[in-house]
């Protein structure tokens, strides 16, 4: 019997992240010696501002190192209720609100928590590589409604309404959103809730994770503020984007308070509440945010740099991601080309082709439900940016 046989099926399931297979053939050409420009991560490049590190500090020499409530120490739940008043004009108590080992781990919570085998996700597309395989593990069926390039990857309301069915329990998306960058306006949720409302157990996971990276004139807004809806939206959010606190691993949900106890129940028999230390540099985090400012400047500048580099390669179709730190332009245009021995089928085989020739790293689309597109991370320096950029055009120009 063969290992894989004695892991359970539901694991066996899952598919590997879209981005092993590159880290590892990046280490093997770093090791080989070449300079490998890698773009194909999703984490800010910044360090976690100063005030809440300090804060972090205070919290060890005072001795907070123990066990807290599961769904999250007081003044963090009362913070993050008093946040999504103030900026989200998101109206729920500190019982609505559960705090998590990261914003991956809230939606897994829900997820688990509101789906029964057979029960139907949503899943706004292009999306973010876990949510199809979350769904997987509750045994959900993800039905994949796809925001095509000529709307700017946004799902128009008559899609939603074609993919909703009677086991539709749950719709899913992220906006600011990765892989794309776009944002759904405000109009546009509202035209997507006027749908979801006529279906009356039709819930609704709205990941804001990419909050504070928002480069329009709008700004953010939440579905979750819709007095209609309030009760049916589940909104996530977490520090590890816009406060540059990816390793921290702190996430949280706002939900009506039977959603919010069924996830901490959940939590309670699995993970127990999060890190301590960090809950409490997580409460100071809203003191001060001229460093998130500063951070959403960076990637607005490097947006600019990256797509008016990318537009100059030929064959590229290129989005203006008005949100996030990607670009995800359309490569479709090198589909069946070769250079003499690869032949080129997807963005996937793509992205490992120009690894392995230009010694870029970028993820292919495929596993955000876009074989047509690649992902490109702008979270790195601008000398970075401009040199990878030249290399993946120079690449490219040999394939015929
Ligand atoms: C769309 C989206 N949601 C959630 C997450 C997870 O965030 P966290 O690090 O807080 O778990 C990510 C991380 O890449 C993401 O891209």
């Amino acid at each position: 019997m063969s290992a894989l046989n004695l892991v359970a099926d539901r694991i066996n399931a899952l598919e590997e992240s879209a981005t092993l297979g590159m880290s590892k053939k990046s280490r093997e050409l770093a090791a080989q010696g070449h300079k490998v420009i890698n773009l194909s991560v999703g984490e800010p490049d910044f360090k976690t501002p100063k005030h809440i590190c300090d804060a972090a500090k205070a919290a060890i020499d005072a001795g907070f190192h123990h066990y807290t409530p599961v769904a999250g120490i007081p003044e963090l739940r009362k913070a993050i209720a008093d946040k999504l008043k103030r900026e989200n004009n998101i109206d729920w108590k500190p019982e609505n609100i559960v705090v998590s080992t990261g914003a991956k781990h809230s939606l897994a919570n829900v997820i688990s928590c509101l789906i029964n085998p057979g029960d139907e996700v949503a899943i706004l597309s292009p999306y973010w590589v876990s949510y199809s395989e979350m769904v997987k593990l509750a045994e959900g069926k993800s039905v994949i409604v796809e925001g095509k390039f000529e709307n700017d990857f946004k799902v128009k309301p008559e899609q939603l309404e074609a993919a909703i069915t009677d086991r539709t329990k749950i719709v899913m998306y992220a906006s600011p959103n990765n892989p794309t960058g776009s944002i759904y306006s405000e109009a546009e949720l509202r035209a997507l809730a006027a749908v979801i409302e006529k279906h009356e157990n039709v819930f609704v996971l709205a990941d804001e994770i990419y909050e504070y990276i928002n480069f329009t004139d709008e700004g953010h807004f939440s579905m979750g503020s819709i007095p209609s809806m309030k009760d049916r939206v589940i909104t996530v959010n977490g520090f590890a984007k816009g406060f540059a606190m990816t390793g921290w691993r702190l996430g949280y949900i706002a939900a009506a308070k039977w959603i919010a106890d069924a996830v901490e129940k959940l939590q309670g028999q699995v993970t127990s509440g999060t890190n301590s230390i960090a809950q409490r540099a997580a409460v100071v985090a809203w003191e001060d945010t001229s460093a998130a400012e500063m951070m959403k400047l960076a990637y607005l500048r490097r947006r600019n740099l990256v797509v008016g580099l990318l537009r100059e390669i030929s064959g590229f179709k290129v989005n203006m991601p008005d949100g996030a730190f990607y670009a995800f332009p359309d490569v479709s245009y090198y589909f069946g080309k070769s250079d003499g021995n690869v032949t080129i089928k997807d963005a996937d085989q793509l992205c490992m082709w120009l690894l392995e020739t230009a010694h870029v790293a970028l993820v292919g689309g495929g596993s955000f439900g876009a074989p047509n597109c690649l992902r490109l991370s702008t979270a790195a320096s601008d000398e970075a940016l401009t040199e990878a950029v030249a290399r993946v055009k120079a690449a490219l120009a040999n394939l015929k």
